[in-house]
């Protein structure tokens, strides 16, 4: 069973872009907002050579890593062929305009 951590409001998130939540250990997880207000979570880590992923852009659903361009699945965290790799990716929720992480 999730265990839902609230985690910020969703204006706190800048549409087409994301927010950093840092953990002590795992890694940080970036939260990504994209034009139609979904929201998802996964690993701060490009699948190439682990490019901070919460600094690319969001386009429809999936994001740009800013470093060499990769496009990653934010449903499933997948590299979008011919790229090839994956990243983890947590559930996330909004209720009433708050944004829950499943931790
Ligand atoms: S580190 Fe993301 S595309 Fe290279």
């Amino acid at each position: 069973m999730s265990n839902w951590k609230p985690v910020c409001l969703l204006e706190d998130i800048p549409r087409l872009g994301a927010r950093v939540v840092q953990r002590a250990a795992g890694g940080d997880i970036a939260i990504f907002r994209n034009a139609d207000d979904e929201v998802f979570a996964l690993h701060d880590k490009c699948p190439h050579k682990g490019g901070p992923l919460s600094q690319g852009i969001v386009h429809d659903r999936k994001v740009t890593c800013p470093l060499h361009g990769w496009n990653i699945g934010l449903q499933d965290g997948r590299a979008v062929a011919p790229d090839a790799g994956h990243c983890g990716r947590f559930e996330v929720k909004v209720e009433e305009g708050r944004v829950f992480l499943a931790v």
